[in-house]
């Protein structure tokens, strides 16, 4: 059994940043997901979607995932939709322990009302689509997850504690 970490969950729930913190303060290896892609094809998310398309975009993500096949002993962000492929769940769940971070759409709204990189909520930057949204999407999150970590009125730090814990 492998000893890598799936942080999954809805855009804006902290991933990354906690990713950063286990990073940080644990010094624990880390892989974002969406900058590994931004990297690879030399352009933003949003250009990604914008020139080649979603579809594309999601296949990067699997063969990505399939890609980590032999390593161990890391934290992987994942994107936000990352954990809705069955292909990808399966391969998480035998390279290592999925944790999804979990938060209302309220508390998603605050985090990602700012930003810009996120082609799914462009024009769409509501409470109203943030819920409809998360609820297509959370059954399978909680599917795909071995541990559940409730995010809302939590800081960075303390999520990594809970997660060290699990
Ligand atoms: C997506 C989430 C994004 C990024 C892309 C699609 C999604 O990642 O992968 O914009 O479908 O939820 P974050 O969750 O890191 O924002």
């Amino acid at each position: 059994m492998k000893n890598n970490i799936f942080l999954i969950g809805f855009m804006g729930t902290g991933k990354s940043t906690v990713a950063d913190v286990l990073y940080r303060k644990y010094g624990m290896r880390v892989l974002d997901m969406d900058n590994a892609i931004e990297e690879k094809e030399g352009m933003s998310i949003s250009e990604i979607f914008k020139i080649h398309g979603e579809e594309y975009f999601r296949n990067l993500e699997t063969s990505l995932i399939m890609s980590l096949e032999d390593k161990d002993n890391i934290v992987v962000s994942c994107g936000g939709g990352t954990a809705l492929r069955k292909e990808n769940v399966d391969a998480m769940k035998k390279y290592g322990r999925v944790i999804l971070l979990d938060a209302t759409p309220e508390t998603i709204f605050e985090r990602v009302r700012h930003s810009n990189n996120r082609p799914l909520l462009e024009g769409n930057k509501n409470v109203e689509f943030i819920r409809d949204l998360l609820s297509q999407r959370i059954d399978r999150y909680k599917a795909a997850a071995d541990e559940i970590i409730k995010v809302d009125d939590k800081n960075a730090e303390d999520v990594c504690k809970e997660i060290m814990k699990a």
